[in-house]
């Protein structure tokens, strides 16, 4: 007989009211796959744009999906069952992932679940200093931030740029970090601090005592202040807003830094960075359960913080969509399963 769980299912794409709270399938497990209890989720960008089918892509990318589908790629939680061939895990312990990615971004990871099926190359020891809640909301965020600053980690094919992305050594180097109060950014700002950089700080006021309270040196309200007006000599920007303004940042850069673009889509200041001798930069985030045991040191010994935007039970997933998608989210928005 097929055991059933509780998960947060698509039938359709559309707005948050098309996640619905139901009865699945437990997933089953392939032999190097771990089924991990969810106790809990992170949101991320691609959990929105998945549910929405990717509608800002041009209708030829567009995801051709098969529903049910069950979004969500970030989860903390304890091992309840092994693969024949998974001998580094065991029954009970406690871990979390980034879930296939970016394999099943068209289709969804099926985090948002009671139970989730892991490859065992993509998981890790949860760090014991830390709670579930918090656990869940670092893997996407934090390998984003590591794999742009401290180590990639692979040779996959970059879908951005023809050359594999290279972070930087940073011990004493200025590091501008843009959209600074969101996931990623408020790791990137850690991981930037810990590698030894002064760390400037680019968001919305309410952020800014979070972000001195983590590290940054300066803080610049983008919605008063003009970046370029009040930085200068930046060795890195790091951008994790995208869009078409943030061009202007190769202005604050000095000759031979680099610009490093989490979200690169629509960037056209290639050839401006060019003649100013400022290497631009990108790659897409990839699972990896080495990096997470790593980083998670970090997270253990409160070196790196993960901040918590806001807290919602599985079966409102469609509020902590609606809370996403209002933007100005300050760290992690996560989603309590047990
Ligand atoms: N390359 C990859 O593999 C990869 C991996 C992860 C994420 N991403 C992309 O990176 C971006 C950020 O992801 P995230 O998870 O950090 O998102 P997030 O948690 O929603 O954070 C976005 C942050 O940007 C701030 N922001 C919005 N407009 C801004 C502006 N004009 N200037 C400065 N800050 C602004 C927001 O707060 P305030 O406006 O209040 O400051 C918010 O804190 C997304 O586009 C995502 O798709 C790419």
């Amino acid at each position: 007989m097929t055991e059933m769980m509780k998960a947060v299912q698509l039938h359709e794409f559309g707005g948050p009211e098309v996640l619905l709270y139901e009865d699945a399938p437990r997933p089953t497990l392939a032999s190097d796959e771990v089924l991990v209890r969810v106790h809990a989720a992170s949101l991320n960008p691609p959990d929105l744009y998945l549910r929405d089918g990717y509608r800002a892509l041009p209708a030829e990318w567009r995801p051709n999906a098969t529903f049910p589908l069950i979004l969500g790629t970030d989860v903390s939680g304890v091992v309840a069952a092994v693969g024949d061939n998974v001998s580094q895990f065991a029954l009970g312990d406690e871990v979390y992932a980034m879930v296939r990615f970016p394999e099943d971004l068209m289709k969804g990871s099926g985090a948002y679940a009671e139970y989730v099926s892991v490859p065992v190359s993509e998981l890790a020891i949860k760090p014991a200093g830390i709670n579930h809640i918090q656990a869940a909301g670092a893997p996407m965020s934090l390998l984003t931030a590591w794999q742009f600053l401290v180590e990639l980690g692979h040779h996959a094919p970059n879908p951005f740029q023809s050359f594999d992305h290279a972070p930087r050594l940073l011990d004493g180097k200025t590091v501008l970090v843009n959209g600074a109060g969101g996931g990623v950014g408020h790791l990137a700002v850690q991981v930037a601090r810990w590698r030894g950089a002064r760390v400037i700080a680019v968001a919305s006021s309410k952020h800014e005592a979070l972000l001195r309270d983590l590290g940054a040196e300066q803080f610049v309200d983008y919605t008063t202040t003009s970046v370029e007006a009040a930085a200068t000599d930046v060795d890195l920007v790091i951008d994790a807003v995208g869009g078409p303004h943030i061009e202007s940042f190769l202005s604050v850069i000095k000759p031979g830094g680099a610009f490093f673009l989490v979200n690169p889509l629509g960037f056209s200041g290639h050839d401006a960075a060019a003649e100013r001798g400022i290497t631009v930069s990108s790659t897409q985030v990839r699972s990896n359960g080495a990096q997470l045991a790593e980083a998670g040191r970090l997270l253990n010994d409160g070196t790196i913080r993960v901040v918590i935007d806001s807290v919602y039970p599985l079966a409102e997933a469609s509020d902590a969509h609606r809370r996403a998608s209002r933007g100005s989210i300050q760290g992690k928005v996560v989603l309590s399963v047990v």
